[in-house]
């Protein structure tokens, strides 16, 4: 279950990224439009805006070993390096992604400070407290097992060390508005197909992994609504003619995130879909 599931998401970036970056750039995640969403800017500035203003909100002041949890072609890794002066490592399933991300690095010489491999985030190689910071931008939706993922994180986080997560969540099901409907499970199960995701949770349930796994400082927030103009941004690009060649070029599994991108307009307008973040500490 888990390899074929691995395997999907592998195929997906080897065959996407490459579209994704040369239409939309070198980060793969939402923007911040401003915390309602008003603010009007380009696509590109508001994914930077978005890593910005979570490391203002997660207090981030330094970090000398950083490890980025998914790391797509190295977008939050370069910037998180160069901010922090730090060493990177970043993980991804795909070694297209993995191979671009090296050679990006290489290109502004930072090659043997910020690294890239393959390796699964839930087992990673590296030794206890090996890191300062763990940041997971838009992976944790991919986890098969998110508690795991609180597990091998707080192996890998130092004393004192901080995960910093953004990650797809389901609208809370403790509130008046109650457990997911017949109709939500079968949206949120469409997107799961389409995007190869294996469940998302709610925020709360995410808060309960970290407190479970003996996280300190919990913090967590929805910005659902400051995220909230980024696919119609997306959608709206796709009609340029670069587009539609490169996603009928670039395969199968690309064409499949074509009719993801409307779901995931809809999910986020009708409050199903939510954008979570979360900060978490190991205790000193
Ligand atoms: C939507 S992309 C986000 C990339 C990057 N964080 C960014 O914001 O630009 C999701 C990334 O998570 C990675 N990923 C998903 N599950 C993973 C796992 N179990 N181990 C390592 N990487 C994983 C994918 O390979 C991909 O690079």
């Amino acid at each position: 279950m888990v390899a074929d599931l691995y395997q999907r998401i592998q195929q997906f970036y080897d065959g996407s990224s490459a579209l994704w970056e040369q239409m939309w750039g070198e980060h793969m995640h939402h923007g911040h439009y401003g915390p309602h969403g008003t603010h009007r800017k380009n696509q590109q500035q508001a994914q930077v805006d978005l890593i910005d203003t979570l490391l203002s909100w997660g207090q981030v002041q330094q970090a000398a070993h950083i490890l980025d949890a998914g790391c797509g072609i190295g977008g939050s890794a370069l910037y998180l390096g160069d901010r922090y002066q730090a060493t990177v490592v970043g993980l991804t399933l795909s070694p297209v992604q993995a191979e671009r991300a090296q050679a990006r690095a290489a290109a502004v010489g930072w090659g043997d400070r910020v690294r890239f491999q393959v390796a699964d985030v839930l087992h990673t190689p590296f030794e206890d407290a090996t890191f300062d910071l763990i940041w997971s931008l838009e992976s944790g939706e991919h986890y098969p097992d998110k508690a795991q993922f609180f597990r091998e994180s707080y192996r890998l986080l130092k004393p004192g060390g901080q995960l910093l997560m953004a990650t797809w969540c389901h609208r809370p099901t403790q509130s008046l508005a109650g457990p997911l409907t017949e109709a939500e499970t079968q949206q949120l199960a469409a997107l799961y197909q389409l995007y190869h995701l294996p469940y998302v949770l709610s925020l709360p349930d995410y808060q309960a992994l970290a407190q479970e796994q003996g996280f300190q400082t919990i913090r967590a927030a929805d910005w659902s609504e400051a995220v909230a103009p980024f696919w119609d941004a997306v959608i709206a690009s796709l009609g340029q003619w670069q587009a539609i060649s490169g996603v009928l070029t670039a395969g199968w599994s690309t064409l499949q995130g074509v009719p993801a991108l409307f779901l995931m307009q809809r999910g986020f307008a009708s409050g199903l879909l939510r954008y979570g973040v979360l900060s978490a500490h190991k205790p000193t």
